[in-house]
């Protein structure tokens, strides 16, 4: 898997944030089991709790277009120090991929850390708890 390339796509999408209230910027990139990678940004809202994070801006892209699996999603927020998804967000990751989704949480193309989903939302309750 090209990590590089999907942080790539992350750090271009994190330039079209649209984070007036927080002067946070965050990009992502996610990869389906097609192949096909979306990008995505966190966009704000006047309305705070309207605010949706870039990595969920990526998946329901993906989704919306007929994709079904996430195999990786990569992240970059703060350029300073890693940003990790949020809890919502992880949960959104954990209803489209399996517990080894690779989560790559990055600063820059050369300084990122890769974990598995299962490491970052560990007992999530997922439509198996539902006896789907
Ligand atoms: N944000 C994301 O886009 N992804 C995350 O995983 C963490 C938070 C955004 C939401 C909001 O626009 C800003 O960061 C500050 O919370």
């Amino acid at each position: 898997m090209d990590y590089k390339k999907l942080i790539k796509v992350a750090l271009n999408y994190r330039n079209r944030a649209y984070s007036p209230y927080s002067d946070f910027k965050v990009g992502a990139a996610v990869l389906f089991e097609s192949g096909e990678i979306y990008g995505g940004c966190n966009i704000e809202n006047a309305s705070f709790g309207a605010t949706n994070c870039a990595e969920r801006t990526g998946i329901f892209k993906g989704i919306s277009e007929g994709e079904s699996k996430i195999k990786a999603v990569a992240v970059v927020g703060s350029l300073e120090e890693l940003t990790y998804p949020c809890g919502i967000c992880r949960q959104v990751i954990a209803e489209f991929g399996d517990k080894d989704v690779k989560i790559i949480i990055a600063k820059s193309e050369n300084d990122y850390i890769v974990k598995d989903m299962n490491d970052i939302l560990p007992g999530a309750f997922t439509k198996s708890d539902l006896g789907k």
